[in-house]
């Protein structure tokens, strides 16, 4: 079911998702070669419960950790651990906040040091992305709409389109209807309404799309070891368009 939010759940999850922005643009500064992705886990769980809210993925089907961070060739769900990164790597950070029972949820993938140019036009066309998805959405269009647009600009910069996983709709659960695919046929799928709230999130590889599960039953990583980026935001379906309720302060 697609559940419309009323003004005053509009207002809670504007919240959520500005403390998901604020998140982000917090731990930027820490993202250098030496720090371990459970540090970045630690600093930022510590930030959320200082500001009042709830590392939601923390517990969540068994997670252990508030953060994903994904090195690399991990495309989602890398839990943190002791690993140091280093220069030239690029990391995900994937984060979900609850705030007075209401969830935000935002990716976006960072470099560390200096990278190579094949990781920087795998983030900068992830990102582009997802802002080709994010244009589609206003009353009237469908889900579809977004599905084939990202799809269609990934594939036209021979990106791969990891199709294992997908966006999705959030409010008071992090993950509601509808699903909202990385690819797919314009014109299908559920039709937009004001007070909608979805996630539209990209995973792209800079390789071939096929990606396997780790024996941790959580990471994914691309079968070919190509770099994968991922980026997402929260969005709300407005009267006329669309309002990003985590926009990025961190650049
Ligand atoms: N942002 C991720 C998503 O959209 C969060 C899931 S991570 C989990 O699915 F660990 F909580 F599962
Ligand atoms: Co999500």
């Amino acid at each position: 079911m697609i559940t419309i939010k009323s003004q005053r759940e509009i207002d809670l999850m504007k919240k959520a998702g500005m403390l998901v922005s604020l998140m982000h643009k917090y731990i930027k500064p820490f993202i250098k070669e030496g720090i371990t992705t459970k540090e970045l886990d630690r600093l930022c769980e510590d930030f959320i419960i200082d500001n009042g809210g709830v590392p939601t993925c923390k517990g969540y089907e068994g997670y252990p950790a508030a953060l994903c961070t994904s090195v690399n060739d991990r495309v989602v769900h890398g839990i943190p651990d002791n690993t140091k990164l280093k220069n030239g790597d690029i990391i995900t950070i994937d984060v979900v906040i609850g705030y007075n029972g209401y969830q935000g949820d935002a990716a976006w993938t960072y470099a560390v040091g200096d990278i190579d140019d094949d990781k920087k036009y795998l983030m900068e066309h992830t990102e582009k992305a997802l802002y080709v998805g994010v244009e589609q959405v206003k009353p009237g269009k469908r889900i579809g709409d977004i599905s084939a647009a990202v799809q269609k600009y990934a594939e036209d910069h021979n990106l791969g389109v990891v199709r294992e996983l997908c966006g999705h709709g959030i409010g008071q659960e992090m993950h509601e209807d509808p699903e909202v695919p990385n690819f797919g046929i314009p014109n299908t799928g559920a039709r937009l309404k004001p007070g909608m709230v979805i996630c539209i999130e990209p995973m792209l590889t800079f390789g071939d799309r096929h990606v396997n599960l780790l024996d941790d039953e959580w990471t994914v990583v691309t079968r070919d070891g190509s770099p994968a980026a991922h980026y997402e935001h929260t969005i709300l379906v407005t009267d006329d368009g669309y309002e990003i309720l985590t926009p990025r302060l961190d650049d």
